[in-house]
């Protein structure tokens, strides 16, 4: 099979590293790629929401199936034109990326369907959020409708921060037009756990769960970022947690979207809260999470061509899906400053002698060297029989790359509350 993978950061050669592994892969390309996914695919400079020049791309280069990782191309319908080109895709359709694409989408669905989330209200009009806002208590959250890169949410702990935050995105539009639609909800209290699960558009099988760090330093303390790294398991989950997340969330979902005429096929990803009352709903995400996807793929033992083609064609209920008997650990290494500024174009070393599988993220090829071009730069992965061993031999790994400013956090997977 000759596969396209778009996207570029570490869950896509986390994605392309897995497909390199199927004996049905052929050949591998990945629009746009990085430095890492170079040594393992052919690299394609088109961007991941140049969608026309995707879908001529695969049409021309007569390609049997196209993996679309990232929520912006699928938000804008990759998925429906490579398909409506003739061309096998895995992903959901935008109808169905709304889930992520919509926070206002999401929370009316759920509301709908009785599938446990915090409570909340939307306003498109900011003197209506002021006036709800003075009869609320804080810590609440305020979050942009639209997608905005995992930025758009404010856990204010005052109402005069969260009368800011809906002026900082309603009228300031601070995350342009994502913001002009608020949720106001209740701030839950627990500890976090994403479940992602394979969707077929009918039925729904979770993968091995995991938990992301949100914040950019120790103690979870610093600025909201795409993630600092992860561990799976994400939580010791018993029988009756599980069993719940299943039949209260999973399934619902899944029944929700398809009585909607918006069927789900791909991976839907669940950010949830384990509540005094329960297991809740933080957010819907249309895709792969990142680092979620680098620690979570590597444990795959069944082949996951398997698993992309019965999504597709609707039998992922017959797929026997092995995962390796072990707890992983990924910590992502981030330019210095990031989630702010930050330099791009310092040598990083280290990558081929630490010892461990390296996802890479923000890195690119010059002159035969790998050097930094992003935020999150790559992330290093490790596995034990106990998550301990996990995390220390992610950490090894990390001892032995560097590259100028370097930060990373150095607590992954200990915080687990
Ligand atoms: P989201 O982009 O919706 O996942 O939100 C980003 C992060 O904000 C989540 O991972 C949570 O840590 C936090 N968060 C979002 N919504 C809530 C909520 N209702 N209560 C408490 N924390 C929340
Ligand atoms: N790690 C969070 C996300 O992918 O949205």
């Amino acid at each position: 099979m000759k596969v396209l993978v778009v996207g570029s950061g570490g869950r896509e050669h986390a994605i392309c590293y897995c497909l390199n592994k199927s004996d049905k892969v052929t050949e591998l390309y990945c629009a746009p790629g990085n430095g890492g996914i170079a040594s393992i695919a052919t690299c394609v400079d088109i961007k991941a929401t140049e969608i026309d020049k995707i879908v001529d791309f695969a049409v021309t280069g007569k390609f049997d199936l196209v993996f679309v990782a990232p929520e912006d191309p699928l938000a804008l319908g990759l998925v429906d034109k490579l398909e409506a080109s003739g061309i096998r895709a895995f992903g959901p359709s935008a109808k169905a990326a709304i889930v992520e694409s919509s926070k206002a989408y999401s929370k009316n669905l759920m509301k709908k369907y009785n599938i446990p989330t915090a409570r909340y209200e939307l306003f498109d009009d900011e003197a209506k959020a002021v006036e709800y806002l003075d009869t609320q208590e804080a810590p609440i959250v305020i979050k942009c409708d639209g997608l905005a890169l995992g930025k758009g949410v404010i856990i204010a702990q005052t109402i005069d921060e969260a009368k800011q935050a809906v002026h900082d995105m309603m009228a300031d539009k601070k995350f342009g037009d994502a913001g002009s639609t608020v949720v106001i909800e209740e701030c839950m209290v627990g500890p976090e756990l994403t479940v992602l699960a394979f969707a077929d558009g009918n039925t729904a099988v979770p993968m091995i769960s995991s938990r992301d760090h949100k914040r950019a330093l120790d103690n979870d303390e610093g600025l909201n970022t795409g993630g600092m790294g992860a561990v799976t398991p994400g939580a010791d989950l018993s029988h009756e947690d599980k069993e719940r997340i299943l039949s209260e969330i999973i399934r619902p979902t899944i029944t929700a979207l398809k009585a909607e005429g918006r069927p789900f096929k791909g991976v839907i990803y669940f950010g949830l809260m384990l509540t005094k009352e329960g297991p809740k709903v933080v957010e819907y995400n249309c895709r792969f999470g990142d680092p979620e996807t680098q620690a979570i793929l590597p444990r795959l033992e069944t082949d996951f061509v398997d698993i992309i083609n019965a999504c597709i064609d609707g039998n992922i209920a017959d797929i026997d899906i092995k995962w390796k008997d072990v707890c992983s650990c990924v910590v992502v290494m981030a330019s210095g400053g990031y989630p702010g500024s930050y330099n791009k174009g310092y040598e990083i070393t280290g990558i081929d002698t630490c010892g461990k599988l390296v996802f890479q993220a923000g890195t690119k090829l010059e002159d035969g060297k790998t050097v930094t071009s992003g935020g999150r730069v790559l992330c290093v992965y490790d596995e034990g029989k106990t998550l301990d061993e996990a995390i220390d031999g992610a950490y090894e790994g990390v001892s032995k790359i560097s590259f100028k400013d370097m930060h990373y956090r150095h607590d992954i997977g200990r915080t687990l509350k």
